[in-house]
């Protein structure tokens, strides 16, 4: 009974099958780590042809890892891959595969209502004891979980990209998650080999509180003319040891993501000069240049 653990081993042990929600490049890096520590990963989208795209990429994922990590015996790591790939099965039916999970992942789109609805319908067949979390970037995740009828169960885990290389998880309890789900959910983290940070459920948690509008202010920068993309990704990744310029990760995290996510915080906060848009973060969104996901942001990509 999930009531009862206190122990850290107990804690670890209340996750074993987990559900991913969504194919995309997070959800698929997640299912990844989980299945590579062990669990029992059960991946979700809505079409065939999406899980087919992620389980290829999450494939070509795991060998990069191995091709470090077994460097002195790549049949090790060949093995390794299809023992992770065994773990982890797909399905186009969420409420069937919840029915068997200890904890539910959500990383699709940045919608409120698609994600309410998706959680109110979970909350139905899912048993008693199942975690959920999302993965939002920019929703408040009291917000998320008022669909449904267990909001003591429920938490923010939000992961960074690329997920496999990413040492952080933000856990997050929103006002209403108990200090039970919470403990779970941060030994979770660190079984994953994660390191876990504490987070209320403030706009942007930690890192985007910060990464967002640092990455923004270089684009008012370059805007004003005092530096250009090269020179400022240079500057920050020389002066400041980051490993790659705000241009560099904008283009990484995807335009759409960066300006969705500023957005939202400027509508709630119009007078907050961090918040304000960027007319030419605006542009490139408006023209589908995007990042490296379209083959071109601030920069071109092959
Ligand atoms: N899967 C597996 N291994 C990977 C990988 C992936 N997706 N990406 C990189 N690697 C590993 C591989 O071993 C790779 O070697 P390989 O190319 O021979 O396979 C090795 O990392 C080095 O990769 P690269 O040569 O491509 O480049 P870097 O040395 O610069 O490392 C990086 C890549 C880890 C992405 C590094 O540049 C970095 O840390 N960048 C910053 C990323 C960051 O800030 N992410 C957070 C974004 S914010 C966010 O996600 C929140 C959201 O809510 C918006």
């Amino acid at each position: 009974n999930i009531r009862s653990l206190s122990s850290s081993a107990a804690l670890r042990a209340a996750i074993k099958h987990v559900t991913v929600i969504g194919g995309g490049l997070m959800g698929a890096g997640i299912a990844q780590v989980a299945a590579s520590t062990g669990h029992s990963v059960v991946l979700v989208d809505t079409s065939e042809d999406i899980l087919k795209k992620a389980t290829k990429g999450i494939e070509a994922s795991l060998k990069r890892v191995v091709k470090k990590k077994f460097a002195e015996k790549p049949e090790d790591g060949e093995a390794f891959v299809q023992k992770v790939l065994k773990n982890i099965s797909t399905s186009t039916d969420a409420a069937s595969v919840v029915q068997g999970t200890d904890l539910v992942v959500e990383a699709i789109v940045e919608n409120l209502k698609v994600k309410q609805d998706l959680f109110g319908a979970l909350d139905k067949a899912a048993p008693q004891h199942t975690i959920f979390t999302s993965n939002t970037s920019s929703l408040p995740i009291a917000d998320i979980a008022s669909s449904t009828a267990r909001l003591d169960r429920f938490g923010g885990l939000h992961f960074f990209n690329p997920v496999p290389m990413m040492k952080l998880v933000e856990v997050i309890k929103a006002p209403a998650t108990s200090q039970q789900t919470f403990d779970v959910l941060l030994e979770f983290s660190k079984a994953l080999g994660k390191h876990p940070v504490s987070c209320k459920d403030t706009p942007g948690f930690i890192v985007n509180r910060l990464l967002v509008p640092y990455m923004l202010e270089a684009v008012r920068l370059h805007e004003r003319g005092h530096g250009s993309k090269e020179d400022i990704d240079v500057a920050m990744k020389l002066g400041a040891g980051y490993p790659m310029g705000p241009f560099e990760l904008l283009d990484y995290v995807g335009l759409d993501t960066s300006k969705f996510i500023i957005d939202g915080w400027h509508e709630k906060d119009p007078d907050n000069p961090l918040f304000a848009p960027s007319p030419l973060l605006n542009k490139l969104v408006a023209e589908g240049k995007l990042g490296k996901k379209t083959g071109e942001g601030f920069y071109k990509h092959k």
